[in-house]
């Protein structure tokens, strides 16, 4: 029997995760190796929910937004029976390590299965958040900014016709890389971020400066600051301004769909060939990442538990900017 790698696409779903899986198909294809693709994530690993993945079922899907493979947050896997069962259900099926494309919550079930079961784990970070440590982007971060970016111009079109202050509410429930980077390419007026405290009077102050001149403004808010939603900034604004008009946009799951930009796609292939290459190399318990250019391997642990801190080039710049 031919050697077995099980593969999964699993949490939030991102736009580049089918570039991935179609590098990944592809690279084992050209190595002799099967793919079996579980649909679900680890839930279609509990119920035996698979598909052998053939060069022919990955036609056509780079350009696709979502997972051919579908995705779920599993919450059976937090419990250590159900892990034991998955290991058990992929061993009966010949397959000996898992490729595992996602986010932190994916990573920590990969790594318990790899502590718990001795099962070979290989990570791929796909989430639009970009807030796994050891990897300069995340797939499916780029494109999410380019929607924000998309959305928010056309906002402010309509907010400099009216004059209005739009606060716009990004995802991120505990990471503001979104908000950041999209917030500096739209020239947002205020940019308000979980990873550092939010000064509300200081930031209504910064608006009252530079009102004069411009009456109109758009404030990116993360979904996890905790001053609170995009609602609760507006509400702080309108007690300060009673004479404006705010309005309040929530972008939400548009940020997660969508055509894969070129940047997603390429970082995609990236990932997917080098993930294989791991595997093949009996390399297990990392997550392959890309930094400066270079694909890197970075232990799981690492990857979830060092957070990856805010560029304090972005915040400097943020600030600089948006006056
Ligand atoms: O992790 C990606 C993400 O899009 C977060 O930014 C967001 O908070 C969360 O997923 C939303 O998850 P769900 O689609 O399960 O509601």
């Amino acid at each position: 029997m031919k050697k077995r790698i099980g593969l999964i696409t699993s949490g939030g779903d991102a736009p580049g995760m089918n570039a991935c899986v179609r590098a990944v198909v592809r690279t084992a294809a050209q190595n002799d190796v099967e793919i079996i693709g579980f649909i679900r994530g680890y839930e279609g690993v509990l119920d035996k929910d698979f598909v052998v993945m053939k060069n022919e079922n990955v036609a056509q899907i780079i350009q696709r937004g979502g997972t051919i493979l579908k995705t779920a947050r599993c919450k059976r896997f937090y419990e250590a029976e159900h892990r034991a069962k998955a290991a058990e259900n992929l061993r009966e099926l010949g397959v000996d390590s898992l490729i595992a494309i996602g986010g932190d919550g994916t990573f920590t079930g990969a790594v318990l299965l790899q502590k718990e079961h001795g099962f070979k784990v290989v990570g791929v970070p796909g989430t639009i958040d970009n807030d796994l440590f050891g990897t300069d982007f995340t797939i499916g971060y780029d494109t999410a900014i380019n929607t924000v970016v998309e959305a928010v111009d056309k906002i402010r079109d309509t907010a400099f016709s009216h004059d209005r202050i739009f606060v716009v509410e990004v995802m991120g429930r505990d990471a503001g890389f979104i908000a950041l980077r999209s917030g500096i390419a739209v020239g947002a007026e205020a940019i308000l971020v979980p990873e550092t405290k939010t000064d509300i009077d200081r930031v209504l102050k910064r608006l009252e400066g530079r009102r004069k001149s411009k009456q109109s403004a758009i404030i990116i808010v993360a979904e996890g600051d905790e001053f609170g939603g995009a609602e609760d900034v507006a509400k702080a604004v309108m007690k300060k301004y009673v004479d404006r008009e705010v309005k309040v946009t929530k972008l939400g799951h548009i940020q997660r769909g969508g055509n894969p930009s070129a940047m997603d796609r390429v970082l995609a292939g990236f990932l997917g060939v080098g993930a294989v290459e791991a595997v093949l190399e009996e390399v297990s318990g990392v997550m392959i990442g890309m930094q400066h250019k270079k694909i890197v391997r970075i232990p799981l642990e690492k990857a979830i538990k060092h957070h990856q801190d805010v560029d304090d080039n972005l915040l400097r710049i943020t600030e600089m900017l948006s006056v």
